[in-house]
């Protein structure tokens, strides 16, 4: 028999190299290069001639997308519309986040007499499914359970049923016995996934394939797969917060532009319909440091609560700590506020945070925070009923942001009266709505003069 030859497979990008590397030189990553059999033959590689024919695409008929309606608001619309019939889906995130129990949400409703949902888990016993929708109170009528971690075996046992829709979770715990290498390595996943791929095509089933990203480099991360199937979700939330963001990052079917908001609660996720109310549900009467911008989650206008506090250093170089914002935009802010605006921040620990858990990184954000720092140093609270949207400019200046009229018109729904917004802006808004009142300012200074009462 030969001796097996082994190269070195990096298990973030898939490199490969002929022998040991600390660093990838593809992708960077540090310890991610796994040994790795080659194998001798892949499956697509036959002796035979290929042949293919031409298509004019004017003959190509098509009617209409054949899109499968979620009920859950929130999944269907990241989805852009629906689940295309014969798409793969890819839901990745953080272990824990919720990814199994969207999915067996989704399950629970799509299942149809006749059409069954078929949930492969790898991962968990039957028995743990069965717990977890339980405690959903997911109809268990036409779900079926298939507890495999053998890829052939999973697509023999679909053989004779037209399933609604099929669950791989996770992509990491199935294989393939023609590969060598261990479940979870790039090999298997990607090879798993065209499998799968090529199954579904010709079925027009769509598939929902869970993976999990981590950052250690022994587990290939659903990243590899993001260029192979059709749509990629990712489910993002802070462990510690009730929330979840679901995002688009690639969708063949829809746009990118779409999030949808989920509560973590104890019957499963929750969609929530005003994320703006949601947000600001925790504000308190009077707090200097407090402020309210306005941030756009793909098209959607999002009210959130942003904190800062300003407290003198008590020894050595002053702190810049920010949480759910860049902390580089941050000492940028901090930097303008004492050159431009002329606070006096040099000896000042400077914390900032949006309130909830969400993660917003647009400079729209930056008035916001800017006012929330003066506002706290001054220790005088901002004016309750104003929002503050606007980007910072090194000198000082504010500079528009897109999208302004929706922004605008979210605030006055939610019931603020005072928007202060950049000065070069005017055409972008359209009609003001009523009663409210718009501030334009061209400077960062204006502006905290105009939000703090
Ligand atoms: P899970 O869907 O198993 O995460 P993933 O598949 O992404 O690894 O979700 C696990 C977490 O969700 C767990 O910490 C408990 C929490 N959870 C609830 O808070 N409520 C619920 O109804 C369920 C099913 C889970
Ligand atoms: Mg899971």
């Amino acid at each position: 028999m030969p001796k097996a030859r082994t190269s070195w497979v990096c298990q973030q990008c898939g490199a490969v190299s002929p022998a040991y590397l600390g660093k990838c030189p593809s992708c960077g990553e540090w310890h991610s290069m796994v040994e790795t059999i080659e194998e001798r033959s892949t499956p697509s590689s036959g002796q035979t001639r290929h042949r293919a024919s031409l298509q004019p695409l004017a003959t190509i008929s098509f009617d209409g997308e054949e899109r499968i309606h979620v009920p859950i608001g929130e999944l269907n619309r990241v989805l852009g519309g629906g689940l295309v019939r014969g798409s793969l889906v890819l839901v990745g995130g953080d272990p824990g986040i919720g990814k199994s129990t969207l999915i067996l949400q989704a399950a629970g409703l799509l299942g149809r007499e006749g059409n069954p949902v078929v949930y492969v888990s790898a991962e968990e016993s039957a028995q743990q499914i069965k717990l977890r929708a339980d405690r959903l109170q997911v109809s268990p009528d036409h779900i079926l359970i298939l507890s495999e971690t053998n890829l052939d075996a999973i697509l023999t046992a679909l053989e004779g049923i037209s399933p609604a829709m099929v669950v791989i979770d996770s992509i990491q715990t199935v294989m393939l016995d023609d590969i060598t290498s261990a479940a979870g390595s790039v090999s298997q996943v990607r090879e798993c996934t065209s499998r799968l791929m090529q199954w579904a095509k010709p079925r027009n089933v769509p598939v929902f394939v869970i993976g999990h990203v981590t950052k250690e480099g022994t587990i290939a991360g659903p990243r590899v797969l993001e260029h192979m199937v059709d749509a990629v979700l990712y489910l993002e939330g802070e462990r510690f917060h009730q929330y979840r963001i679901l995002r688009a990052v690639k969708n063949r079917f829809g746009s990118t532009d779409e999030v949808g908001v989920f509560k973590m609660a104890d019957r499963g996720l929750r969609e929530v319909q005003n994320p703006s109310e949601v947000f600001l549900a925790e504000r308190s009467e009077i707090a200097p440091g407090s402020t309210v911008a306005v941030t756009m989650e793909g098209t959607r206008p999002i009210l959130v609560e942003v904190q800062a506090l300003a407290t003198p250093t008590s020894f050595g170089l002053p702190r810049r700590s920010a949480n759910g914002l860049d902390t580089s935009r941050l000492q940028l802010l901090v930097a303008v506020l004492q050159k431009r605006v002329g606070l006096s921040l040099g000896s000042q620990d400077v914390y900032a945070n949006v309130v909830g858990g969400l993660r917003v990184l647009e400079p729209a954000v930056d008035l916001a925070v800017a006012v929330g720092i003066a506002s706290s140093l001054r220790d005088r609270a901002v004016d309750r009923n104003a929002v503050v949207i606007g980007e910072v400019g090194l000198s000082g200046e504010l500079r528009s942001v897109n999208r302004l009229d929706r922004r605008i018109a979210e605030a006055a729904r939610m019931g603020f009266t005072r928007m202060i917004v950049p000065a070069g802006t005017r055409k972008s808004i359209g009609e003001t709505p009523n009663g409210v009142d718009l501030v334009r300012c061209r400077t960062a200074s204006e502006a905290i003069d105009a939000a703090i009462v």
